[in-house]
């Protein structure tokens, strides 16, 4: 079925099946001709075209077509395999929790006084609340799971070398953001496990050399947990923290598509083609005669 996309956005054809016409078919072989289009096949073909005009509107003041053809196209090395998707997969459990947190953030009060009840409200009588809220719930631990394995694929296959250091640095600082998204939200819900779990990670945070003590205020918003603390960690991990992850994610992709992926560490480089048989080259094929060893 051929896609209702712009030219530019399509795949290139194989040569010569590129839609052209190849001489009129042998009269054995013609079709019959087409019956007219029903008034929905016509609705629909005056969707499809609307829809392509569009896409073309914005592509011409954009240019984002040359653009996503070359992302969507890019040539990977030879051997890229199922640990390649792992990137991918924190991709998608990272946009997961932000549309689920949108929900969340529909129905949520950030009171010391309202936030649990809004929480058994969002379960109890909001339409698929529960199951929203458990997928965000569950989401938070598959994003660390699956970063986590993203992060040994990239060291493991030796990804992290130059040129693509800085990919590994924003990477670094990408799960920090992670886990700063996971204490923060903990806290949310307002119940007995969440406010004491915060009170330890505080306390933990101000047992760190020299900044520690400030650290653990400034997340405290001073030297007790109450209503301010929640109103900090819920701005920081709805707002400040994914308005950065989205910005960092950005240059993370920038880089990886600039950059390309690294071939599996097991695969070894393919001499070029033009490159000089093996037996010429030892045998003195810069100056040498080939009779005496090259010196
Ligand atoms: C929100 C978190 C992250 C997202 C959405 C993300 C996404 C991706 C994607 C889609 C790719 C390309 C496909 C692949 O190689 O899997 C990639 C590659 C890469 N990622 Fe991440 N990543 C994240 C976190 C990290 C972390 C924690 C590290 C390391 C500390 C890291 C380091 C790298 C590097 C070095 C590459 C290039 C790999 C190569 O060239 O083969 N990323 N990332």
């Amino acid at each position: 079925m051929r896609l209702p996309l712009p030219a530019a956005l399509r795949k290139p054809g194989k040569p010569g099946a590129n839609g052209r016409n190849q001489g009129p078919a042998p009269a054995d072989l013609r079709e019959e001709p087409a019956p007219p289009p029903s008034t929905s096949e016509r609705v629909l073909e005056g969707t499809k075209e609307g829809a392509i005009d569009v896409a073309g509107w914005v592509d011409q003041r954009t240019g984002a077509s040359g653009f996503l053809t070359g992302m969507l196209y890019r040539k990977v090395p030879k051997g890229t395999n199922w640990y390649y998707t792992l990137g991918s997969a924190t991709l998608f459990a990272f946009l997961f929790q932000a549309i689920t947190g949108v929900f969340l953030a529909m129905f949520y009060t950030p009171s010391p006084t309202q936030a649990y009840g809004s929480i058994v409200h969002i379960n109890n009588d909001v339409f698929l609340g529960e199951f929203v809220h458990g997928m965000h719930k569950w989401g938070a631990s598959v994003m660390i799971i699956v970063i986590f394995l993203h992060m040994g694929r990239v060291f493991f296959f030796g990804a992290y070398k130059y040129p693509r250091e800085l990919n590994w640095v924003i990477g670094v600082v990408l799960l920090i953001l992670t886990m700063v998204m996971g204490l923060t939200g903990y806290l949310l819900p307002f119940d007995q496990r969440s406010f004491w779990a915060t009170v330890v990670a505080s306390n933990i945070t101000g047992t760190g050399p020299v900044l520690g003590p400030y650290l653990a205020d400034f997340l405290r918003a001073g030297p007790d947990i109450g209503a301010t603390t929640l109103a900090r960690f819920y701005s920081i991990h709805m707002l400040l923290i994914p308005g950065l992850m989205f910005a960092l994610i950005g240059a993370h992709l920038y880089l990886v598509v600039k950059l390309g992926t690294t071939a599996p560490p097991w695969l070894k480089a393919e001499p070029p083609k033009a490159a000089l048989p093996v037996e010429r080259v030892s045998a003195g094929a810069n100056g040498g005669d080939g009779a005496s060893p090259p010196g």
